[in-house]
C-alpha cells in the first residue's frame, strides 16, 4: 500500500475523534423566523453571531448570555432577551405518530428503472431525505445519477416525481448524450428531459455549499419544481482541499453545514437528495470488503439511506443496502445498459 493511502486512512479514521457536530434536525425551527428576526439583532450583529457559529435559532436558544454577548458585542441584558425570544419562537417539534405517518405517505419514490433495485430500497429513491451511494471507480454512481435525473421527470404513477432536477457536478461527469439515450429508454422526449435538468459545475467546496443554498431561490423565486438534487460527488472537493493539512475538524464542520442545507431542502420541499461518495481502503480488514465510505460519522448520520455499489460478475453491478431506517439490509444485481439501469441485459 502506498504511503499516500496509508496517510489518508489515518486522517480519515481521525474524523471520528475530531468531529463533534452531529447533524441536527432542522424541523424544530418555527417556519420563516431566523436569527435576523430576533429583537436587537441587526444585520451586523446577525453576521457576528453567524461567524461565531450561532447560525440557527436552536443554537441561540441553548447559548449562555455571556457567550452570546461576547460573540455579538451586545449587552448582557439584550443577550438574555435574544435568548428568551429564540426559545419562545422555537417550536420544539413534537409531532404525533399519526402526523408522521401522514408525512410518510407524502414520500415520493423515484424509480431506477430496475425492479430489483427499486424493491431493495422500498420502491425507489425517497423524497424527504438523503440517499447516498458509495463505491469504487466505475461502480455506477454517476450512471445512476443520470438515470434518476431522467426518471424524476416521469409522472408519479409511472415511478417519477413529475419534477425538475438540480445537478451539482463537482467532477464534470454530467453527459447530456447519456441523458438522451436514457430518456429514450423511459419513453420520454430527450429535449424535454434535458430542459428539466439544471446542471451547475461546482469549482470548490465553498462554491458547492453556496450552490446548494441557491436551490431554495430556484424553487421559490423561479418556481422550478425541484424534486431531485444530485451532488456528484459530495466529497471530492472537501477531500482534496483538506488533504494533509491537519484541518479535518474544519472540513467536517463545513461538511456538516452543507449536509444541513441539503437535509433542510429535502424536508421542506419534499424532494429527494442523491449524493455519491468515494471509498477508501481499510488496512485492518481481514475478512469481507476492505473498503469503506469516506466522510466520517457526520455523513453517515446525514444519509438516511446508504447503498454500497460495486462491480459484479459478467459486467453486472451489485447494490447493497447497508443502512435504512425502515428496510432490512439486502443486495441486488443490476446492469447498466444504453437505456439506463436494468435487471438483465
Ligand atoms: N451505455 C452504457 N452501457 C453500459 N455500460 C455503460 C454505459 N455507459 C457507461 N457504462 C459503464 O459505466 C461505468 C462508469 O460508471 P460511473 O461513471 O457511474 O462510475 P462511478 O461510480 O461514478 O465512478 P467514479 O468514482 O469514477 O466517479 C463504465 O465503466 C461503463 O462500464
Ligand atoms: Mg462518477
Amino acid at each position: 500500500m502506498s504511503e499516500e493511502i496509508i496517510n489518508e486512512n489515518i486522517e480519515e479514521s481521525n474524523e471520528d475523534i475530531e468531529e463533534t457536530n452531529i447533524v441536527e434536525e432542522e424541523s424544530s425551527v418555527e417556519e420563516n423566523f431566523t436569527i435576523n428576526d430576533l429583537p436587537g439583532v441587526g444585520p451586523a450583529t446577525a453576521e457576528k453571531l453567524k461567524d461565531a457559529g450561532y447560525d440557527t435559532l436552536l443554537s441561540v436558544a441553548v447559548a449562555s448570555p455571556s457567550k452570546l454577548g461576547e460573540a455579538s458585542g451586545v449587552s448582557d441584558a439584550i443577550a438574555r432577551k435574544i435568548i428568551q425570544v429564540a426559545r419562545e419562537k422555537l417550536n420544539m417539534g413534537f409531532e404525533t405518530g399519526l402526523d408522521l405517518l401522514k408525512k410518510r405517505e407524502q414520500v415520493i419514490r423515484i424509480t431506477t428503472g430496475s425492479k430489483n433495485f427499486d424493491a431493495l430500497i422500498g420502491g425507489g429513491f425517497e423524497s424527504g431525505s438523503i440517499t447516498e451511494c458509495f463505491g469504487a471507480y466505475g461502480s455506477s454512481k454517476t450512471q445512476l445519477a443520470h438515470v434518476l435525473a431522467v426518471s424524476t421527470k416521469l409522472p408519479k404513477e409511472k415511478g417519477g416525481a413529475d419534477g425538475a432536477v438540480v445537478w451539482i457536478d463537482t467532477e464534470g461527469t454530467f453527459r447530456p448524450e447519456r441523458i438522451k439515450q436514457i430518456s429514450e429508454g423511459f419513453g420520454l422526449k430527450y429535449k424535454d428531459v434535458l430542459e428539466n435538468i439544471k446542471v451547475v459545475r461546482a469549482f470548490n467546496s465553498d462554491h458547492q455549499m453556496l450552490l446548494a443554498e441557491k436551490v431554495e431561490e430556484l424553487i421559490n423565486k423561479e418556481n422550478v419544481p425541484v424534486k431531485l438534487i444530485i451532488v456528484d460527488s459530495l466529497m471530492s472537493h472537501f477531500r482534496s482541499e483538506f488533504m494533509g493539512r491537519g484541518t479535518l475538524a474544519d472540513r467536517q464542520q463545513k461538511l456538516n453545514k452543507h449536509l444541513h442545507v441539503l437535509i433542510r431542502l429535502a424536508h421542506t420541499y419534499n424532494l429527494a437528495v442523491y449524493i455519491t461518495n468515494q471509498v477508501m481502503s481499510k488496512p485492518d480488514t481481514f475478512f469481507g470488503d476492505p473498503t469503506e465510505a469516506i466522510g466520517g460519522h457526520i455523513l453517515h448520520h446525514a444519509s438516511a439511506t446508504r447503498l454500497y455499489l460495486r462491480r459484479g460478475k459478467k459486467g453486472s453491478r451489485v447494490a447493497k443496502l447497508v443502512d435504512s431506517p425502515s428496510l432490512p439490509d439486502g443486495e441486488c444485481i443490476f446492469y447498466i445498459t444504453d437505456e439506463g439501469v436494468r435487471d438483465d441485459v
